[in-house]
């Protein structure tokens, strides 16, 4: 082999080899993605837009109501809701998207009581009108949305 053709070799094969380094860093990334969307499933959605959602749904202290992730389990004595405020997981079931961003836009300023002669719930839901806009109320309620675990049939007895 003459040194010309032994330098073609050489080089033929170092781009193999960077072509299969390079395949593999694919493999690699595309692997730790799944990991990470497997992971995160039930802490938070991954998705940009929904994320987005996800801030709203704090800027705007749903979560302290609502619960992290539409959750729930926030005490609110005396309301008719088992005296505590609903969880939104199941939004997607109970509501359209005209509907819930008009819910949230409303507000629930009269919490109905468990007691008509105990007293008033201490948490309502305050009118977003003007806090929150069109642009954001789209973002926001498709986070709700996303919220439904996937496969539920239905909405469980105790939501
Ligand atoms: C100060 C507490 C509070 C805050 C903040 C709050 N909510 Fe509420 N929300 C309530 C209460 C109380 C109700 C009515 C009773 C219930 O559903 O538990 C309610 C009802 C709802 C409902 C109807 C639930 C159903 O079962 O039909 C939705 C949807 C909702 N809120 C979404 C939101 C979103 C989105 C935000 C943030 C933009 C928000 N809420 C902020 C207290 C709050």
């Amino acid at each position: 082999m003459t040194i010309t053709a032994q330098k073609y070799l050489v080089a033929a094969l170092s781009l193999g080899l960077l072509a299969a380094v390079v395949a593999a860093g694919t493999v690699e990334s595309r692997l730790r993605l799944e990991a990470e969307k497997a992971a995160g499933a039930g802490t938070g959605p991954l998705d940009p837009a929904l994320d987005r959602g996800r801030q709203l749904y704090e800027k705007y202290s749903c979560v302290a109501c609502h619960g992290a992730g539409g959750a729930g389990g926030v005490y609110n004595a005396n309301a008719q809701t088992g005296g505590m405020i609903n969880g939104v997981k199941f939004v997607a079931e109970t509501y359209t998207k005209e509907d819930l961003s008009k819910k949230i836009l409303d507000g629930v300023p009269v919490v109905p009581k468990a007691d008509p002669n105990g007293p008033n719930p201490p948490l309502a839901m305050p009118s977003y009108r003007g806090v929150i806009g069109v642009e954001e109320m789209r973002v926001l309620v498709d986070y709700l949305y996303s919220l439904r675990p996937p496969g539920a049939a239905k909405k469980p007895a105790e939501w």
